[in-house]
């Protein structure tokens, strides 16, 4: 009683595997998987207005104008299940004033995880040609949701096989203007949370990251049980 759920963000560059940690971090932790991505996707495919204005910018690899995206995230963020067993926002805040707005509204993680590339990323490093062949490779599946690569993570069945899509956002060439824009905000974003950032190297098999993240948010989890009062 009276304790307080785990919040968590996760960010990284496109394709280095939110999507992917989310699933996991979700099934073990029972927390609300907030992807602003996956809202905007669902809105588009279910022809709504904001669907339809999200879906001009998305289809371009630019950012859908925060007014569209911060209503979406506090407003699913308020609802009670959100309240009661905690949240994992995926893809949001993506830029200064995303950020800024959740601290207007005294929405703050316990820990903002960042996903890189590798031990020694740097957002001026981060190889296009691994985000190519990650995004390219990368197929959804319409029916559960789940995140598949051609190569790195094959469907279990045929006729999961048969019924896979791909983003049209994963085009090379929208690639490199969503990574741009990943680039331009990245530091500015990570700024707001830097007293509560981990970083956590995402270019290792998905079992290896998944583990570091789960030891990570356990260890986060206790800590809160402990909390001040035990002290
Ligand atoms: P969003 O859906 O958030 O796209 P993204 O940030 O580009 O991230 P991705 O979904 O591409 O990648 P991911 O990191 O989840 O990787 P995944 O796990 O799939 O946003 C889409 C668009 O919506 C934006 O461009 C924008 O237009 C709009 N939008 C969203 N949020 C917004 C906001 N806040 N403001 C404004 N606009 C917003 O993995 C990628 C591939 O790699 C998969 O095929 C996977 O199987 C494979 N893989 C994963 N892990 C591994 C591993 N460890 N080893 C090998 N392969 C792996």
């Amino acid at each position: 009683i009276g304790q307080e759920p785990l919040k968590v963000m996760i960010s990284g560059a496109p394709a280095s595997g939110k999507g992917t940690q989310c699933e996991l971090i979700v099934q073990k932790f029972g927390l609300v998987h907030v992807s602003t991505g996956d809202l905007l996707r669902a809105e588009v495919a279910a022809g709504t207005e904001i669907g339809n204005k999200a879906k001009e910018f998305m289809n371009a690899g630019r950012l859908v104008p925060d007014e569209i995206v911060t209503a979406m995230v506090t407003t699913r963020l308020s609802r009670e299940d959100a309240k009661q067993k905690g949240w994992l926002l995926d893809g949001y805040p993506r830029s200064l004033r995303q950020a800024e707005s959740l601290e207007k509204l005294g929405i703050r993680p316990d820990v903002y995880i960042i996903l890189n590339y590798n031990h020694f990323d740097c957002l001026g490093c981060i190889s296009r040609a691994d985000v190519d062949q990650k995004c390219i490779g990368r197929r959804l599946d319409p029916v559960t949701g789940k995140i598949y690569h051609t190569k790195n993570f094959p469907p279990e069945t045929e006729e999961i096989k048969a019924r896979l899509v791909t983003r049209p956002d994963d085009t090379e060439e929208k690639v490199k203007s969503r990574l741009a824009i990943y680039k331009q905000n990245a530091e500015a974003v990570s700024s707001v949370y830097s007293n509560i950032t981990t970083e956590i190297d995402g270019n290792r098999p998905k079992e290896v990251v998944s583990n570091e993240v789960d030891s990570f948010l356990s260890q986060l989890q206790q800590d809160k049980v402990k909390g001040p009062k035990a002290e």
